[in-house]
């Protein structure tokens, strides 16, 4: 497969490669559709990912862990998940053990990282679990139905679970913890470049049948604001020519949600990303969007329309930024490694050397150990911890996970 920048217009051998395609048809026909015939990005990489017949989460290929594109923390072991648990149950003691706390988990994949926590909750803390309701918040249908296969094979306790829209859950009613793992990297991304001392938007429009790429003017004026706010100024002179990158206003659109829903509790982001800093520093000319396919990755979203995952890295200023507009406060920051680590990640591990398991299991713990702290993989991810109407006594509570 041609590994290309992803600003590179497409070719006639990947038009070949895709001749048959169903979502191309799709999106030449959104394209066309359109006043301008032309679509953002964003709306292209939406279709790519989301469209509810042939988007890659809403296909049958979709399957995150070993055997799938790519694997995320919690399909490695059930370790990830339980840590977690112990930190949601904090949180609960933190906000005086309300009787109808939430667990909200936003994209919930393959249902692992649910059962999980609620399995642990059950046996580990019945008291937190006898008082908790667990929401999902999933935007495909065919993951959707099976996170629900999953818990309906699975389920061997009382915990409430259920499955909602976001127009569903009214506004200030939520007592708890929105939660998610490699959700935010998930959501489409406006394509920028810098050339020629000025912004602009990458498009894709269609000519007799090709892809091709169209660079105008930004979109949205959100997108200026998105910079200005975040105090990333393109005039200075230190971009150089053909600078590409990304925004995703998506993830504002979303923390914006998440604001409105919660009545009292957290917000807690957990994925791989930067400050908007080191994101948009001038040496990143080519951004951070990044396709995945059979487990290796590449550039290119213009091939293997449909059957690959698109995602870019997280802006973590941006979400404590807009956040504070909002009226969220910013709680911790921390990275996997460390919150794993406080959580009892450690002692998971000195537990291997008490003689109790054969070599083989023991190996084999210890790379599923060590691959949730690598620091150049899952463990440099970034934990953002976001709360609303926490009161200071609440607000300074040493939590364990960020000690
Ligand atoms: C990369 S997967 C991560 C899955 C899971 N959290 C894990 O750790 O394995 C992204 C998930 O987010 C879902 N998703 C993406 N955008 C969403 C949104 N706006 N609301 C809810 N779910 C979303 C996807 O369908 C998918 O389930």
């Amino acid at each position: 497969m041609p590994v290309l920048p992803p600003h590179h217009p497409i070719t006639n051998s990947m038009n070949l490669i895709d001749k048959n395609n169903p979502l191309l048809a799709k999106i030449f026909e959104t394209i066309n559709n359109s006043p301008e015939k032309i679509i953002t990005f964003a709306e292209y990489m939406n279709l790519c990912l989301y469209d509810p017949e042939y988007g890659y989460y809403n296909s049958a290929k979709i399957i995150i862990g070993n055997q799938g594109d790519f694997f995320t923390s919690s399909s490695l072991s059930s370790d990830f998940g339980e840590l977690l648990a112990i930190q949601l149950e904090e949180f609960w003691q933190v906000l005086g053990k309300p009787s109808n706390f939430k667990l909200v988990e936003m994209g919930a994949g393959n249902g692992n990282l649910a059962l999980t926590i609620i399995n642990y909750l059950f046996n580990h803390y019945p008291n937190f679990a006898s008082n908790i309701e667990y929401i999902i918040i999933e935007k495909s249908q065919t993951l959707k139905v099976k996170q629900q296969q999953l818990f309906s094979d699975n389920l061997a306790n009382t915990i409430q679970i259920k499955w909602e829209d976001w127009d569903s859950i009214p506004d200030n009613s939520i007592i708890g913890c929105f939660f998610s793992n490699e959700l935010v990297d998930a959501m489409p991304v406006h394509l920028i470049r810098y050339s020629h001392k000025k912004l602009e938007e990458i498009y894709l429009t269609e000519k007799g049948n090709q892809l091709l790429i169209k660079y105008d003017s930004l979109s949205s004026q959100d997108i200026y604001n998105y910079f200005e706010i975040l105090d990333i100024n393109f005039d200075k002179n230190i971009y150089p020519d053909d600078y590409h990158t990304e925004v995703n206003l998506n993830a504002i659109d979303w923390l914006s949600q998440v604001f409105t829903k919660l009545k009292q509790g957290y917000l807690l982001t957990i994925d791989y990303g930067y400050t908007a800093k080191k994101y948009y520093h001038p040496q990143r000319s080519q951004g951070t969007l990044k396709c995945y396919y059979q487990h290796r990755h590449h550039h290119n979203p213009y091939v293997n329309i449909g059957s690959q995952d698109i995602t870019s890295h997280v802006n973590f200023t941006a979400l404590e930024k807009y956040g504070e507009l909002l009226g969220l406060s910013n709680l911790a920051y921390t990275k996997q490694a460390l919150f794993l680590m406080s959580l009892g990640l450690g002692d998971r591990l000195s537990e291997l050397s008490d003689g109790k398991m054969s070599l083989r299991k023991i190996l084999q713990r210890r790379e599923e150990l060590h691959n949730l702290i690598n620091p150049e993989g899952l463990g440099n991810f970034g934990v953002l911890l976001q709360t609303k109407n926490l009161t200071t006594i609440q607000s300074q509570f040493s939590l364990q996970g960020f000690y």
